[in-house]
């Protein structure tokens, strides 16, 4: 089994609108399974909302997640979720600790950028692949380049960019993605390419 955990210490910056986009994604050819431990449980009312039976919702105890996750794959789930708050404590140790890969949403913004050090600096302790993905940017904008550029000082960049596209927002109103929305949508066709590449990191044995 592949977990992919979703962190950032800035709120808002897309953690569960690309959890949910990219579990979307996977469970077109992978048994894939969402877990929230954010009390806000987003993501989870997004999920309650959703008519379509893929991907799985599973609770868990952050306490017991290593056991739980361990549960899940010999349930036969391939491909497993985790969407985070903003806040970091020993729980979010614990979601890096069993993920192979942890996608780090960041918007184009001062104040998401100054947000990035604790949230790399969690992750490089535990030794866990990370990859930031652009989120929220204006098409076009000057602001994304430049964010790029900041981030690629501290580490890997996904290539795939996410725009401020009004479908994804809309999309998950109904338990919807953007794809299910649309499927020839720009937001669409933005997070097919987000998942072929975080698909290729995990495969590449991230
Ligand atoms: N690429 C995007 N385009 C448009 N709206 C977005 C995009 N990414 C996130 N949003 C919106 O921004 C808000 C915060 O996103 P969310 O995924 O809840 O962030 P987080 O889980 O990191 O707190 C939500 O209202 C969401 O619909
Ligand atoms: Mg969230």
């Amino acid at each position: 089994m592949r977990t992919i955990a979703l962190i950032a210490r800035k709120g808002g910056g897309g953690k569960s609108t690309l959890c949910a986009h990219l579990a979307v994604e996977s469970s077109q050819r992978n048994r894939t399974t969402i877990v929230d431990i954010d009390p806000q449980g987003s993501l989870a009312d997004w999920w309650n909302q959703r008519t379509a039976p893929e991907p799985t919702f599973a609770m868990v105890d952050v306490d017991q997640l290593r056991q739980q996750t361990l549960a899940l794959e010999r349930e036969g789930i391939e491909t497993l979720f985790i969407d985070t708050p903003p806040h970091q404590d020993e729980s979010t140790e614990q979601v890096v600790k069993v993920s192979n890969l942890v996608v780090v949403p960041v918007r184009p913004s001062p104040l998401d950028l100054r947000a990035i050090g604790p949230t790399v600096a969690l992750i490089a302790r535990m030794k866990t692949p990370f990859v930031f993905v652009l989120n929220g940017g204006t098409p076009g904008a000057r602001l994304n380049d430049e964010a790029v550029a900041i981030l690629k000082k501290h580490g890997p960049l996904a290539i795939a960019r996410i725009h401020n596209r009004v479908d994804f927002a809309g999309a998950m109103i109904d338990g919807r993605t953007a794809g299910e929305l649309n499927s020839t949508s720009k937001a669409a066709v933005e997070v097919s390419m987000l998942w072929k590449y975080v698909d290729k990191q995990l495969r590449k044995g991230a």
